[in-house]
């Protein structure tokens, strides 16, 4: 049976990972995986996870199943992170995942099971696996226009021609936040228009939430997901606590649904069902510890302010390269670093530079130039700009 089988194809994230680690050079520069890393190169516990998790040594009494949507806490002190109050709490189905990456599987399969033949459509481009997913699952999906590679800043234009063409019952994920890989985000007022137009099309948005804090503030990278929330008949949201709670391996999400129309209890129940199917209870180890950290008044103001840090110090490391660029080009052709946000940018070079720059300098970037800003550091950025220069 086994000999049926055929190689899959690699993910370039985790193969770069791989060609990474395998690299002996010692100046090598790792800016693929969007994982935080210090100035140091460590990818720290977070204060008040490790103070969460003492407590939680101390108190925990058993280790049992929670419910097949985790536990109720968990939803709701996440509805509060994510959502805030934009839309009542007796709208919004939810229920815990493995990661960020389990909320858009189970998300996905919500949407195969209440509309087959949904298109779900992407901004071209987006996280790869999103469409892995998508054709490993058999969904149709389309692509929007995003990101406009002359200007690295988003082609707006060309995204609202492209979501006026969505039909009704269609599927629109958007990054919430922080846009995964190109770093550039659509401005505060854009949200109202592109609301305008799903609303008009009776399309439903989908959005995929993971750097939430990354990129303007807490509140300030929620505000989109919270005005389509307050604004759209049905939502999906997946949000990941993986980055900004810096629990990668822990593998904590959370799907939400908001129906205003429709059955809370039986889209609680389907979520409750579609985790029963894919793999029964959700991890809660990192649950519990986000739940007591945004449940606790000291734990969340100490999360909060670390959380800040880590913005404030990619926020720096981002206008100290675009000068540095600046400076070794001697042109403004990379000034959109500094307007990017989140934890990622696409330089815009070509695959042959990118390459050119693992093969001569040790710098490792994802094929399509995105960079992750937290893998450098202020000695780092100099010779990154430095390196992309002459390989230009
Ligand atoms: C990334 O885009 O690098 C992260 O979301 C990690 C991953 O799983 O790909």
């Amino acid at each position: 049976m086994f000999d049926a089988l055929t190689a899959q194809p690699a993910d370039k994230i985790l193969a770069l990972m791989a060609a990474y680690k395998a690299d002996t050079r010692t100046t090598k520069i790792d800016l693929g995986v969007g994982v935080y890393k210090n100035a140091e190169g460590t990818t720290p516990v977070m204060r008040a996870v490790k103070a969460a998790e003492k407590k939680l040594w101390e108190t925990e009494e058993t280790k049992s199943y929670t419910g097949l949507a985790g536990d109720p806490g968990f939803q709701d002190a996440m509805i509060g992170l994510v959502l805030g109050d934009s839309v009542p709490r007796d709208t919004i189905a939810a229920a815990a995942t493995p990661g960020g990456t389990g909320a858009i599987r189970q998300a996905f399969e919500l949407i195969k099971m209440a509309k087959p033949d949904a298109t779900v459509w992407l901004s071209a481009p987006t996280w790869p696996n999103h469409p892995s997913i998508l054709k490993y699952l058999g969904m149709p999906m389309a692509e929007y226009r995003y990101f406009d590679s002359e200007t690295c800043a988003v082609d707006f234009n060309g995204m609202v021609e492209d979501l006026k063409t969505v039909k009704a019952g269609d599927v629109v994920l958007l990054h919430g936040c922080c846009h995964n890989p190109t770093g550039a985000n659509i401005r505060p007022d854009d949200w109202d228009t592109v609301i305008e137009i799903l609303n008009d099309r009776g399309a439903i948005p989908m959005i995929d939430i993971a750097y939430q804090g990354f990129g303007d503030g807490l509140e300030a990278d929620g505000a989109g997901v919270r005005k389509v929330a307050a604004s759209c008949p049905e939502v999906i949201v997946a949000a990941s606590c993986s980055k900004n709670f810096g629990i990668y391996r822990e593998r904590t999400g959370i799907l939400m649904a908001i129906s205003k129309e429709g059955d809370k209890g039986l889209m609680q129940s389907t979520l409750a069902f579609l985790n029963r199917q894919n793999f029964s209870f959700p991890p809660d180890h990192g649950a519990r510890l986000v739940t007591m950290i945004l449940n606790d008044a000291d734990l969340r103001a100490d999360w909060e302010a670390e959380l800040e840090e880590v913005r404030g110090g990619m926020l720096e490391l981002r206008q100290l390269l675009a000068d540095c660029l600046r400076q070794e080009t001697g042109s403004d052709r990379f000034g959109f670093v500094a307007d990017h946000r989140g934890m990622f940018s696409r330089l815009g070079i070509s695959p042959e530079q990118v390459e050119k720059l693992r093969e001569d300098h040790a710098v490792y970037m994802v094929g399509d130039s995105r960079i992750n800003i937290a893998g450098l550091n202020k000695e780092t950025v100099p010779v990154l700009a430095k390196a992309v220069a002459s390989v230009l």
